[in-house]
């Protein structure tokens, strides 16, 4: 008789998620990061891969994990590890985690934007530096963002959602457009570049794809006005960071607060030099509550694979 199908998780997950994943089959989490060889040979004979953004699933790995693989389950939104027509030809379900994290990624967001523009963790560091004489009127002084102009490019779930809180700040809002729709949500939905020249703060909300890597590229950064702050917490290289540290240091734009890199953990050693900057280590959906529910999906699209049903959250 045949055992029970096999399930590779690449990295400790929450014990709620690996309890669901146990009902479906027998689990193994590997006890360290994998490299690229390790992973390729833990993932052999598997029916099951639960990865995470780190994880690259190209066609050598799905090739080496062999016919039996019927699920790679991403834990994250985003799917650019994941080579998603090479699976689809290997007849392998391709699984991300949206909605769950939709609100801790639009909450982060909006502490990027309060950071980068009350210059928090500049502030920070004046203090434990043991800079700070006392209080004075020049100190520090921030931007306002009230009867302020948010552009959002990218008007997926968490552009949305991000969008949604900005009338709490007093900011108005516009899109990028997608499609020919002039509104979304009932906000003006515009070119790009009209994004991009007409706000105070841009983020960045796009997926990477081949369409959009370095979408904010010199060209994109020279429109923004030289008063506006860049956010980014999508992906590293929808961003084109050397042209962003060209233009920080030009004064061409006033600040960038960064969650996502385009060589994580490698960190452009021009951004660790500006004061302007504030940076994260990719921390968008990291609450307690939100990587245990991006968990649980994950392992609930693999039980439910495995059982022959469709998945909850299937990337077509
Ligand atoms: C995602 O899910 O794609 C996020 O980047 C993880 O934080």
């Amino acid at each position: 008789m045949a055992g029970p199908v096999s399930i590779l998780v690449t990295r400790k997950l929450p014990a709620a998620a690996l309890a669901i994943l146990r009902d479906a089959g027998a689990v193994e989490v590997a006890a360290a990061p994998l490299d690229a060889e390790a992973l390729r040979l833990h993932v052999r004979g598997r029916a099951a891969l639960v990865c995470l953004l780190t994880d690259r699933i190209d066609t050598a790995l799905l090739d080496a994990a062999g016919p039996g693989l019927r699920i790679v389950a991403n834990v994250a939104v985003g799917v650019d590890n994941i080579d998603i027509p090479a699976a689809r030809e290997r007849g392998i379900v391709v699984t991300n985690t949206p909605d769950v994290l939709t609100n801790a990624v639009a909450e982060f967001t909006w502490g990027l934007i309060l950071a980068v523009t009350r210059r928090l963790t500049e502030a920070d560091r004046c203090i434990r530096r043991g800079e700070w004489a006392g209080w004075s009127p020049d100190l520090l002084n921030g931007t306002e963002l009230a009867g302020k102009r948010l552009g959002i490019v990218g008007a997926g779930r968490i552009g949305r959602a991000v969008a949604a809180r900005a009338p709490a700040f007093g900011m108005d809002v516009v899109f990028t457009r997608r499609g020919t729709a002039s509104e979304i949500d009932g906000r003006p939905a515009l070119s790009l570049d009209e994004v991009l020249v007409t706000s105070d703060v841009v983020s960045v909300h796009a997926p990477l794809t081949p369409e959009t890597r370095h979408l904010i590229d010199r060209h994109a950064l020279g429109r923004m006005k030289s008063t506006a702050y860049l956010i980014n917490t999508a992906r590293g290289p929808v961003v084109d960071e050397e042209a962003l540290v060209v233009a920080l240091e030009a004064g061409v734009l006033a600040g960038a607060a960064l969650d996502v890199f385009e060589r994580e953990p490698a960190i452009h050693p021009g951004l660790l030099r500006l004061e302007n900057v504030v940076l994260a280590p990719h921390l968008g959906s990291s609450t307690r509550e939100t990587r245990t529910a991006m968990a649980e999906l994950a392992a609930r699209n693999v039980v439910r694979v495995l059982r022959g049903q469709r998945p909850l959250t299937p990337v077509e």
